[in-house]
């Protein structure tokens, strides 16, 4: 059993989530990568009980992840049995459904079916009564919009999960969602999108939507997979998501072009005494609406490395304007 660190709350910053009782810790983690059955158990372990000693009390996950599909969240729920025993007051674990899971037309998308089915196995593969959230993982075009917020709204009736949140949905699919919440007599806690220096999505309409609607964003991928750290400098390491044979990020998106920005931003990050990857988490959470940053790491200085990222969070309007600068191509 693992005794965590006494003064674990005490440099880790807790932004509430949005116009709610609850509160995030800037930096999640997220067990998308590094935690399923091909990983080594002993490091996903490691790097949760460090994540937890520096007040990270927010882990996500997801159905899917692994691979294959369900280990993430059942090396969670290894890491809750054997770790974290007796702490779960103090986590925030959330997890998703709405990407293919099981063959068959029950096991993918938005459908009630799915969603009520798949929160079933999740809890079960964690071993927990309940998740802190449950998001709908992305829109589906097929089914009506009220059948999967229906879906979510009994979900939190239940008490199988305590809130409700989307991921990936666009600005105007989300006022709908919350509109049908709200005429439930409830709320989404929490929105889920890609959001990082490569990808601005975000900016174009979803972050007014999410204040106006007092919704609190997790943004992932902060770190474009690793691509806005030093990893990528001097080429392809083999221990790297893009060197890997499982992951998510490819070589070929490691490409001249993105790099020769890559290593501006480094050297603009250096000039600011900081790691690229610091000054990549403290440009997202620059936005009062964006409630958290959920990184993924596969070695526990990684999570060192982000939580520091929080002691110099300011930039000056000629760092932004330099920035985006170099993202421009200039
Ligand atoms: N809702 C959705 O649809 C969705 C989709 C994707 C992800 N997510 C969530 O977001 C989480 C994070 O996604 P992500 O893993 O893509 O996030 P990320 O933070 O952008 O990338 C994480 C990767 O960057 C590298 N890295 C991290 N810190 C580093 C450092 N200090 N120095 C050098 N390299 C560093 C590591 O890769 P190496 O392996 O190369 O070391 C690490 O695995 C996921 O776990 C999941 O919870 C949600």
């Amino acid at each position: 059993m693992h005794l965590p660190n006494e003064r674990r709350y005490d440099a880790m910053k807790y932004n509430r989530c949005g116009r709610s009782g609850v509160k995030l810790p800037a930096i999640s983690l997220g067990l998308w990568h590094n935690f399923g059955g091909v990983d080594t158990l002993e490091n996903s372990r490691a790097m949760a009980r460090r994540a937890f000693d520096l007040g990270i009390t927010h882990f996500d996950l997801a159905n899917n992840y692994g691979p294959p599909p369900g280990s993430a969240e059942e090396s969670m729920g290894y890491i809750l049995k054997n770790d974290l025993q007796g702490y779960r007051d103090e986590l925030i674990i959330s997890s998703k459904a709405g990407y293919g899971m099981w063959p068959g037309p029950y096991g993918d998308w938005g459908s009630r079916k799915f969603l009520v089915a798949s929160l079933d196995q999740s809890l079960k593969r964690m071993g927990i009564d309940y998740v802190d959230i449950f998001y709908h993982h992305r829109p589906d075009p097929e089914t009506p919009l009220e059948e999967t917020m229906g879906a979510l709204y009994d979900i939190v009736h239940s008490g199988k999960a305590l809130y409700a949140g989307v991921s990936n949905y666009p600005p105007e699919l989300t006022k709908r969602a919350e509109e049908i919440m709200r005429s439930m007599g409830t709320h989404l806690l929490i929105h889920q999108p890609k959001y990082s220096m490569f990808e601005r999505w975000i900016e174009d309409g979803l972050l007014k939507e999410l204040r106006e609607d007092g919704i609190g964003c997790i943004v992932f991928s902060p770190l474009a997979q690793g691509l806005l750290t030093d990893r990528y400098l001097d080429g392809i390491p083999t221990d790297s998501r893009a060197g890997r044979p499982t992951g998510f990020l490819r070589p070929e998106h490691v490409s001249r072009e993105t790099v020769d920005k890559v290593r501006k931003l480094n050297d603009l990050a250096r000039e600011r005494g900081q790691k690229l990857a610091q000054m990549a988490l403290a440009w997202v959470l620059r936005h009062g609406e964006v409630t958290s940053a959920v990184i993924g790491s596969s070695r526990v200085s990684q999570i060192d490395d982000a939580v520091k990222a929080l002691e110099q969070p300011d930039f000056t309007s000629e760092e932004l304007k330099k920035i985006d600068s170099i993202l421009a191509g200039k």
